[in-house]
């Protein structure tokens, strides 16, 4: 199961990325928005990253205008790994080496045909784990680290 989730900066990008998804048979949770209202990128940061944590989705998809404030919150959260990519290498080498669990793209950033290959990368390609497993525990150690100051 895919989590996804967007302001209005992100809406449209977000309903062209899931006719994508729909299209490759892809299950995906829509937290929200559902219209092009303004609303607050943080909370629906929150929606995708908290389902990510409690097991119910293993990778996410964030849409914002930038891209950039919507994965600022998601890394907020422990264990969420949020990469902002508007090229396939990024995309694929986020998935590779960092393990990222929530790719986040811009609204106004991109248009739909790059996004949906960029999703179409992140959602294929696996993690290597080796030596990139030992960086990963490193960023785990610095949340743990952060909890204690
Ligand atoms: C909303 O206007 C806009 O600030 C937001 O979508 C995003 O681009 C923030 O990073």
């Amino acid at each position: 199961m895919l989590a996804i989730g967007s302001d209005h900066g992100g809406f449209a990008l977000k309903q062209e990325v899931k006719k994508h998804l729909e299209e490759r048979g892809i299950e995906y949770k829509d937290w929200g928005c559902y219209d092009e209202s303004s609303c607050d990128y943080p909370e629906m940061a929150s929606r995708v990253a908290t389902a990510i944590q409690r097991g119910e989705a293993e990778l996410g998809l964030l849409f914002c205008g930038t891209g950039l404030g919507i994965s600022m919150a998601a890394n907020k959260y422990d264990g969420i790994r949020a990469a902002c990519c508007s090229d396939y290498f990024s995309a694929k080498f986020t998935r590779v080496h960092n393990d990222a669990n929530i790719l986040c793209l811009g609204g106004r950033v991109l248009g739909a045909g790059l996004a949906c290959e960029l999703v179409d990368v992140f959602l294929d390609t696996p993690f290597e784990g080796g030596r990139h497993q030992r960086r990963i525990d490193q960023i785990t150690e610095i949340e743990r680290q952060q909890k204690q100051r």
